[in-house]
């Protein structure tokens, strides 16, 4: 297990070379930022469909190439809380293991499937050269501890990554670690207190878009705060989302964001004032439309 902050850094340090992706909101923005620094220049996002966000293992294996050196994944899945099912998984293992590939394995949002039977292996467990990405800001809400992990019984990733660590930030804050250890002990009930708050988010906003359809396609989403519904009107998603937080103080981010194609926007739903922000955009629909 190695500790660190700086997950993308690390991934730039030990993995220079041409990989595939699946889609992830986080690491895909930073793939094709590397991508347009020529840090990645054979970086190929895969598409998910349009509706359960499930990448399509075919297509991975057409993006395969002889130099292939990596593949990312990002389940569960931000922004569209979608989660694997083991066997898919496995396959994605499978198509690595053939090739000798190694698997980055986001797994920021573990332990907030909204049902238990969604969680997956970590990826770290079903192959020797997958590395599983964990940490503190999500499952746990201590985004301010500035905590994760790395975890892989590739010991020569593992070297590398102890090696770029000590160039960079030498270690992480000792005091942060230590409330870390705490949380840990604690997990049953933070993620319980964590879960419940999204399961009740998730009533208010089933409801939400249940009277809205006219305007929502809701995408339910499987795990975690985070939703990628669709805006059924012509009107372009990012111009809506502007005007929204112009008029109304009401933020949600466009699929643009994510080098998503499609009128969809991501909604976060991690805080309890959830009626609140939901009231505003009611209104917003009220007065507009
Ligand atoms: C999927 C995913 N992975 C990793 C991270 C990085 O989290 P942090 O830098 O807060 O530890 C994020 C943050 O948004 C994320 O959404």
């Amino acid at each position: 297990m190695f500790l660190t902050q700086t997950h993308s850094a690390t991934l730039h340090a030990t993995l220079r070379s041409p990989y595939t992706s699946f889609r992830s909101g986080h690491i895909t923005r930073i793939m094709r930022k590397m991508a347009r620094l020529a840090i990645f220049p054979n970086f190929a996002p895969l598409r998910s469909r349009k509706t359960s966000f499930i990448p399509d293992v075919n297509e991975l294996k057409s993006l395969i190439r002889d130099d292939t050196k990596l593949i990312v994944i990002n389940f569960p899945h931000n922004p569209t809380g979608a989660t694997l099912q083991e066997k898919e998984l496995k396959e994605i293992i499978d198509i690595a293991r053939q090739k000798n590939i190694v698997v980055f394995s986001d797994e920021m949002y573990r332990f907030l499937e909204h049902d238990q039977a969604n969680r997956t292996s970590s990826a770290c467990d079903l192959y020797d050269s997958a590395i599983s990405l964990f940490g503190m800001s999500k499952s746990f809400a201590l985004a301010g501890l500035r905590i994760g992990w790395l975890t892989t019984k590739n010991s020569d990733l593992l070297k590398s990554f102890a090696t770029y660590k000590d160039y960079t930030t030498i270690c992480s804050s000792a005091p942060s670690e230590v409330l870390a250890i705490m949380a840990l002990r604690a997990k049953d009930r933070i993620l319980k207190r964590n879960l419940d708050l999204i399961e009740n988010n998730l009533k208010v906003l089933d409801e939400f878009f249940a009277k809205h359809t006219k305007f929502f396609d809701w995408h339910k989403p499987k795990a975690g705060p985070i939703g990628f519904p669709t805006l059924k009107t012509n009107i372009d998603i990012s111009d809506f989302c502007l005007d929204l937080v112009e008029k109304k103080g009401a933020m949600l981010l466009p699929s643009k964001v994510y080098d998503f194609k499609g009128n969809y926007f991501r909604i976060c739903f991690a805080r309890k004032n959830m009626q609140e922000p939901l009231e505003k955009l009611e209104e917003y629909l009220k007065e507009n439309y």
